[in-house]
């Protein structure tokens, strides 16, 4: 990897700016064609289709004019995107919200012929609106399966007159004597999640509220509650609360918390709270969704076929999303990851799995067994090498203080994904992953405590033209990074600091060899 200085690089890119930022277009991660998005909205399987819906700036490639933009897909893979869903007016941003098929029509929005799909969103009234300044939950129905929307005339249909009462997240709850809605919204300054309960989605009662718990430093936001059997026991349920915070996540700026409990119709109650104050523990402490910096807003399908949970999320960070160098889109989602729980280290846990790309799947371009990892870099022939790809590695760190691999690769830069012997962390550094400077916080190293199993580390990444997601030991930690790297550097290298190690497979897959349009 030849030297350049940090200025020519700046330089370079700036001359390079028009081409990177089309070039940084994902190959396997879901854009919007042309403008900004952010949080996934309104998750929905109906049909046999899988609905994205999603904060969408219709005008902008910044955050603003907040609508609902809207995609689907068959397989979670290959993604269309519709015409805006629910458009903001001079009244309101829609902001986050979520989407239930009312089945038996509880809301009478439609027949039990044709059932309705309802959006719950967050109506953010403007000055003109007779709500001026408040946060309240709206509805908006769709008659024709999800791609034309009505706002309901009695909007807003929950108003506690809180400037900040948003994002809620609405599931049919099958007690044992009665059926009804549940919503988990957020105060959001409050590090509080609110439960309400309904028959028809239009009137709400006041169940409980979780929180503050854990993480507490920024705002809480875009809560979700699902049931997952433990060990795969539907015997043993348990129920996970999603709390994303920003700032205060544990890489700095945006995250996503969980907790793992009970719920019993009206209240949340965690087993897993470690600080009620925020206060006493270090965020290392706590439970991370992802320990990336760009895993945010993470929320799960509704009425996936098996009760399967899949979550996704928006892959950026507000620390500098605003300013990341893309266009004429801005920002991605994650990958799909079908969520799980499990017993680990005594402790139940969330256990994640991409979604595979499945249109992309092609044989794979490079395989190794058993290999030494000399002391240094070492570039792997141009077959390992690409924009787009997954990544199988099982590393034995020997002797050395880290070791790992160099992803997106070139001139002076590259990712860096390794486990570090002394800190016992799985590491992501893209303090040299290409263009970083756009802002002053984006240059980082992440790190998540990870356990080595029989001394060795599994490693499941996807790489793509402007990401991370890397997947330690079957997912039991997660790492979701940014990267700007340069079009052209596309090597992969292992290496090994201080010592050497091994690599006890390597299995690389080139997922841009298939139809580019695809996604
Ligand atoms: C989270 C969030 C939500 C809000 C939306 C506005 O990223 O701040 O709380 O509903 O974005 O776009």
């Amino acid at each position: 990897m030849t030297s350049t200085t940090a200025s020519d690089r700046v330089n370079g890119v700036a001359a390079d700016a028009d081409r990177d930022r089309a070039a940084y277009r994902p190959a396997i991660h879901y854009t919007a064609e042309r403008n900004w998005l952010n949080d996934p909205n309104g998750l929905v399987h109906y049909k046999g289709l899988y609905h994205l819906f999603y904060q969408y700036n219709p005008d902008g490639n910044v955050w603003g004019n907040m609508s609902w933009g809207h995609a689907s897909s068959p397989d979670l893979a290959t993604w269309t995107e519709h015409p805006l869903a629910i458009a903001g007016d001079v009244y309101e941003d829609i902001f986050s919200g979520s989407i239930v098929a009312d089945l038996e029509n509880t809301s009478g929005f439609g027949s039990t012929l044709t059932p309705p799909l309802v959006a719950i969103y967050t109506s953010a009234f403007t000055e003109l609106s007779a709500f001026a300044g408040l946060q309240a939950q709206s509805l908006a129905y769709s008659l024709d399966d999800g791609f034309t929307w009505t706002k309901h005339e009695g909007n807003p249909v929950l108003n506690r007159e809180s400037a900040e009462f948003r994002d809620p997240k609405v599931f049919r709850f099958n007690g044992p004597s009665e059926a009804y809605w549940v919503m988990v919204a957020v105060e959001a300054q409050d590090h509080l999640v609110v439960l309400y309960k309904s028959a028809n989605l239009k009137d709400w009662t006041y169940l409980s509220s979780f929180g503050p718990a854990n993480a507490n430093d920024g705002e809480w936001e875009c809560p979700d509650l699902f049931p997952l059997p433990l060990d795969g026991r539907t015997d043993q349920l348990k129920w996970v609360l999603i709390v994303s915070v920003n700032p205060g996540g544990v890489a700095g700026g945006s995250g996503g918390q969980y907790f793992v409990g009970t719920f019993d119709g009206t209240t949340f109650t965690s087993e897993n709270t470690i600080s009620e104050d925020g206060q006493a523990l270090s965020l290392r402490e706590y439970s991370w969704l992802d320990w990336g910096r760009d895993y945010y807003a993470a929320v799960s399908f509704s009425d996936v076929p098996g009760a399967k949970r899949i979550m996704i999320a928006w892959m950026n960070n507000w620390d500098y999303a605003n300013d990341i160098p893309t266009s004429p889109w801005k920002s991605a989602m994650s990958l799909p990851r079908h969520v799980t729980l499990a017993t680990i280290e005594g402790e139940p846990r969330l256990v994640q799995e991409a979604v595979e790309p499945t249109d992309r799947l092609v044989s794979a371009s490079y395989a190794i067994g058993r290999k030494t990892i000399d002391r240094g870099t070492e570039l792997l022939p141009d077959e390992a090498w690409g924009q787009v790809l997954k990544i199988d590695a099982e590393l034995r760190p020997g002797t050395a203080d880290e070791i790992g691999l160099v992803v997106r690769g070139g001139q002076d830069e590259g990712t860096f994904i390794g486990y570090n012997s002394f800190s016992r962390c799985l590491v992501v550094n893209r303090v040299k992953s290409g263009y970083v400077d756009f802002h002053h916080s984006f240059a980082s190293v992440e790190t998540a405590p990870v356990e080595l199993i029989d001394g060795a580390l599994r490693l499941r990444i996807y790489v793509d033209r402007s990401s991370v997601e890397v997947f330690a030991q079957g997912g039991i930690i997660t790492i979701t990074d940014q990267i700007f790297p340069k079009p052209s550097s596309c090597e992969v290298a292992l290496y090994a600091h201080n010592g050497t190690g091994s690599v006890e497979s390597l299995v690389i897959h080139n997922l841009e060899s298939a139809d580019p349009n695809a996604i």
